[in-house]
């Protein structure tokens, strides 16, 4: 079983999407288990204050180093393996390569923040700063949720057909997958291509891996 831990102050972010569809099997299957640590439980003070105004001025609040250091600590004592990873727009670009990449581990900590950020004294603490992409959002939360179903995907006997994972766009040296058409064979005047419905495979397959490369060369030049 891979054991997934996320620190966040709002554990119930991610109930909705562990109980539908690939993750909500996976965890019943004993695939994944996937543990929420509340980070205000490790407050301390009267009003468990988890956020301060930043030192030097400015807007917003960011996440105090006592709490989040408590709280990687008991994701520590819980799963001592676990590679912790900070969800931070100016981590590490998150990649199909690093999804693959932490499902080896026995264990992978996901770290959400709120507000403007983290106290910086907190990266000491963590093993990888991670970003989903360049843009900000208001929390981790939404970043590690996506990191989440990246990795549980991948996990050993979680997708319905094997070759499912491995024909994923991205798996094969970053190339994209190849255009898919089901049923009805023309819509809106628009038709499946024919080589799809000849029966050949050999033609099907050169016919995919051409597509997939078009795409790539296409998306890279768009970059
Ligand atoms: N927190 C806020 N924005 C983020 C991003 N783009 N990636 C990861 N964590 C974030």
């Amino acid at each position: 079983m891979f054991f997934a831990q996320v620190l966040t102050l709002f554990p119930e972010f991610f109930d909705s999407p562990l109980s539908c569809s690939i993750p909500k099997r996976a965890i019943a299957d004993g695939a994944v288990s996937v543990d929420c640590i509340q980070i205000r439980d490790f407050a301390t003070g009267k009003h468990q204050n988890v956020d301060d105004a930043p030192y030097g001025g400015g807007p917003g609040m960011l996440m105090k180093v006592e709490p989040v250091v408590a709280a990687i600590a008991e994701a520590r004592k819980r799963q001592p393996n676990t590679h912790v990873v900070m969800l931070t727009p100016t981590g590490n670009k998150f990649t199909q390569a690093k999804a693959l990449e932490y499902i080896e581990k026995d264990s992978v900590t996901l770290l959400c923040g709120r507000y403007e950020g983290f106290d910086e004294r907190i990266v000491d603490y963590v093993d990888e700063e991670l970003s989903l992409g360049d843009y900000v959002l208001s929390g981790g939360e939404p970043a590690a949720m996506c990191v989440l179903d990246a990795m549980i995907r991948l996990l050993p006997d979680v997708l319905g057909s094997p070759e499912s994972a491995v024909l994923d766009s991205f798996t094969e040296d970053g190339m994209l997958d190849w255009p898919h058409y089901t049923r009805p064979e023309v819509f809106d005047g628009k038709a499946v291509p024919k080589v799809l419905l000849s029966g050949d495979h050999a033609k099907i397959q050169a016919w995919r891996e051409e597509q997939a490369r078009l795409r790539s060369l296409k998306r890279k030049a768009s970059k």
